[in-house]
């Protein structure tokens, strides 16, 4: 389809027509309805839709931002039958919290979640607070998530703004610029106020994001959209342009070197180091970090990964699965080692057998090199 070119700025002429002119506010009053009406008929049975606790509206929305409905879930049916309030996940361990993470990644997120739970057994006698402000100083809760909750939860009139929002606001508006920037950000978080049904915010934010995530998807199904006639970008034939995306390319790509050394007993040393780069907060195997383009400051030095695993010169295997984290392209590759010198070792250390490993480091990292390790028969 050829791109047509449009002068126009909608968010200006929405926002000078919201203030003057009834018409368009009769054109907001009939998205809000044609958007409810879909919603109410279409939306996805879930268990969080089936209460308003704002707890589980709370871990449902955190698990949310990493991963699909369909992937999370088996892990929140299992979260909230293990931890079904704000006290028993504040008073649970960080190892059983981890555990019931595993699979979703991220685990600085649950992490932050149980710090939440804290903070609200500590400070507001356990219950979910009301008050945006309050909310927003809640570890773990940022502005996507207060509103949220408190839209959802309390049906309080703010309007949440996740990246399948993003685009359909920026298709129905036809919103121009580039929404990677902090500026569309921001001007496309004032559409969404202005779009925001204030009689029936909880619902219209969840319908807002189940239409970016059924029908306003990236390849969109206008035909079947409840708000086709109302879509500035469909009626420029602009559907597929809308939104623009220009990522930065700030991709790093980096080798994640992990060290296999076995006791004497064939156990391997896995320990935790707050000061590394990656899993700050899990045990893992040690490991190095190599990359073209790390500056020396990537990483705390450190005696143990700078002289001891530095000084092991075994030729690594490579993985031919690659692996993210963040903006971080890796490479992952392991050299197997048995040590007789232990007291090179951090002070933390715990040694696991091969099998063990998963359940000890959790991270799907642990899984790749596992099913490598196994293939190259080398345990
Ligand atoms: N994505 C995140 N939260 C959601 C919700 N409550 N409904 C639909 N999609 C979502």
């Amino acid at each position: 389809m050829k791109k047509k070119k449009i002068s126009n700025n909608n968010l200006k002429s929405l926002d000078t027509t919201l203030n003057n002119s009834n018409l368009e506010y009769s054109n907001i009053t009939i998205i809000q309805q044609n958007l409810l009406k879909w919603y109410n008929k279409n939306k996805r049975d879930l268990p969080f839709r089936k209460d308003k606790n704002p707890y589980k509206i709370w871990v449902s929305e955190i698990m949310l931002q990493q991963t699909r409905v369909s992937a999370m879930l088996s892990s929140y049916y299992n979260f909230i039958k293990e931890l079904p309030d704000i006290s028993s996940l504040a008073n649970a361990s960080e190892e059983k919290v981890i555990s019931l993470w595993k699979g979703l990644g991220y685990y600085s997120r649950v992490k932050n979640l149980k710090k939440g739970a804290e903070y609200i057994l500590d400070n507001c006698k356990g219950v979910f607070p009301k008050e945006l402000d309050i909310c927003l100083m809640i570890p773990g809760i940022g502005s996507y998530t207060a509103n949220a909750i408190l839209s959802i939860s309390f049906n309080l009139p703010f309007a949440v703004l996740d990246g399948n929002v993003k685009r359909v606001l920026s298709r129905l508006f036809l919103y121009e610029n580039n929404i990677s920037l902090n500026s569309s950000h921001n001007e496309l978080q004032i559409l969404a106020n202005k779009l925001l049904n204030k009689e029936e915010p909880g619902d219209h934010n969840q319908a807002m994001m189940e239409l970016g995530a059924l029908i306003c998807t990236p390849f969109p199904n206008c035909n079947t959209c409840p708000l086709v006639t109302e879509c500035i970008s469909y009626k420029n034939g602009m559907q597929n342009f809308i939104p623009i995306i220009k990522k930065e390319d700030n991709r790093i790509s980096i080798e994640l070197r992990f060290y296999l050394l076995k006791n004497r007993n064939n156990k391997l040393l896995i320990y935790t180091d707050k000061n590394r780069r990656f899993f700050k907060t899990i045990p893992s195997l040690p490991f190095l970090i190599f990359g073209k383009s790390l500056s020396v400051k990537y990483e705390e030095p450190n005696k143990f990964r700078n002289d001891f695993l530095n000084s092991i010169k075994s030729t690594p295997r490579y993985l031919k699965k690659k692996h993210s984290i963040t903006n971080h392209d890796i490479t992952l590759s392991y050299i197997m080692e048995t040590i007789d010198d232990f007291s090179v070792f951090p002070n933390d250390s715990i040694f696991i057998k091969l099998e063990e490993l998963e359940e000890n480091f959790p991270s799907s990292i642990a899984k790749k090199l596992l099913k490598e390790i196994i293939e190259d028969s080398l345990f």
